[in-house]
C-alpha cells in the first residue's frame, strides 16, 4: 500500500512505546491515526503529542480482549475518519517467565487472551470493514524477534509471539486476490514501557493489586550508572525507528518486517535445523502435482531483500 496520505490507521497499544512510534510514523506519512489503548493516562499523553504537531488523531480506550468494546472502538474510528485502511495489532504484554510447566493457568490464559486472541479480535472486527470499502489496506501485527528465535526462560511469551507470526502468514494467504496486505512485525529490543504497562494491564484484567516490579539496581557510589545498564541503553533502539520500519514495510507490502540484523545467524541456525530434520530421501514428484497447495506457498516469494533504513 504505497500511498498512505489521507488514509486511516487504527493502532492498538498505540499510546506507548513501539505502538506510539508506529502512530507517529503513520502521522508523518499523512495518515489519520486512531490510538487505541487500555491505559487512559497513556492515551492522554499520546494525544497531546498529536495535538502539538497538528496531526489528525483520536484516542479510544480499548481492551483488545473485549470484543464488544472492539466493535464500538472501530465504529468510533469510522465516525471520526470515515474508513479504516490500516490495522496495527500491536497491544501486548510481557508474560510470566520460567519453564512452561511451571506457568500458572491464570498467567497462561491472560497471555493468550491479550497477545493472541486480541490480535484475532482485531482481524475479525476490522478486516471485513476494509474489504467492504474496497480502497485497499494493510494489516500489521507486532510479534517479536522471540517468535523467530525463542528467548530462554520466556516460554509463554515465545509461544504467543510465534502464534502471531502464524496468524499473519495465514492471513496473508486468506488475503490473496484482495488489495489488502499483511505483515508480521518482529522487533528486537526497543526502549519502551512494556515492564510497567504489563503490570498495570495484568492487574486490571485479573482484578488483582499490581505487584510493582523490583527497582533498577542502584547507581555506583560515584553516581555513574552500572556499566551493563549503560550499555543496554545504547543497544536498545528508539520506538521511532520501529515506526519508520513498519511504515516502510506497509508501503513495500512486506510479509516480514524485521529489525536488528544481529539476530540473522540465530534465525538461520533455526531454519537450517528444520531443513536438516527432513528425511534424506528422494521426494515423490507426484505428491507436489496432486497437492501443490501443501508443498509450496508463493506468499513467501513476495518477501524481498530489505535495504538499511535511509537507503
Ligand atoms: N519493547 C521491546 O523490546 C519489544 C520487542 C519485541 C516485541 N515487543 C512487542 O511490542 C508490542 C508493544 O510493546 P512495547 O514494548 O511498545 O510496550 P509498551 O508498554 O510501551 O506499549 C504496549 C501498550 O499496549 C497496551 N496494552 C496492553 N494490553 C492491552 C490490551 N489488552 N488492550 C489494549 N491495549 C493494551 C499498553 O497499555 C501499552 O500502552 C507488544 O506486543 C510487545 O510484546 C516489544
Amino acid at each position: 500500500m504505497e500511498n498512505l496520505k489521507g488514509k486511516t490507521a487504527f493502532i492498538t497499544g498505540g499510546a506507548s512505546g513501539i505502538g506510539l512510534g508506529i502512530a507517529k510514523a503513520c502521522a508523518k506519512a499523512g495518515m489519520n491515526v486512531v490510538i487505541a489503548d487500555m491505559r487512559q493516562s497513556a492515551l492522554d499523553e499520546a494525544l497531546s503529542i498529536f495535538r502539538q504537531n497538528g496531526w489528525p488523531a483520536i484516542a479510544v480506550r480499548l481492551n483488545v480482549t473485549d470484543r464488544a468494546a472492539y466493535k464500538e472502538a472501530a465504529d468510533k474510528a469510522e465516525e471520526a475518519f470515515g474508513k479504516i485502511h490500516v490495522l496495527v495489532n500491536n497491544a501486548g504484554i510481557g508474560c510470566a517467565g520460567g519453564p512452561l510447566w511451571e506457568v500458572s493457568h491464570k498467567d497462561t490464559d491472560l497471555a493468550l487472551s491479550v497477545n493472541l486472541v486480541g490480535v484475532l479480535n482485531g482481524i475479525q472486527e476490522i478486516v471485513p470493514r476494509i474489504i467492504k470499502h474496497g480502497e485497499g489496506g494493510h494489516i500489521v501485527s507486532t510479534a517479536s524477534k522471540a517468535a523467530l528465535l525463542p528467548v530462554p526462560g520466556c516460554g509463554l511469551y515465545n509461544v504467543t509471539k510465534a502464534a502471531v507470526v502464524g496468524i499473519m502468514e495465514s492471513l496473508a494467504m486468506d488475503l490473496v486476490g484482495t488489495n489488502i496486505g499483511a505483515s508480521a512485525f518482529c522487533p528486537g529490543g526497543y526502549i519502551t514501557n512494556l515492564g510497567m504497562s504489563s503490570f498495570e494491564v495484568t492487574a486490571e484484567l485479573s482484578g488483582e493489586k499490581p505487584v510493582m516490579p523490583p527497582p533498577p539496581p542502584p547507581p555506583k557510589e560515584d553516581g555513574e550508572p552500572m556499566p551493563m545498564m549503560e550499555e543496554w541503553s545504547t543497544l536498545l533502539r528508539s520506538p521511532d525507528d520501529a515506526g519508520e520500519r513498519v511504515v516502510r514495510g506497509i508501503q513495500r507490502g512486506d510479509l516480514y518486517i524485521l529489525t536488528h540484523a544481529e539476530f540473522k545467524d540465530g534465525v538461520k541456525a533455526r531454519a537450517d535445523a528444520i531443513l536438516r530434520a527432513f528425511p534424506d530421501e528422494v521426494p515423490n514428484k507426484r505428491y507436489g502435482e496432486v497437492f501443490p497447495y501443501l508443498t509450496y506457498n508463493d506468499i513467501f516469494d513476495k518477501q524481498t531483500q530489505v535495504p538499511a533504513l535511509g537507503k
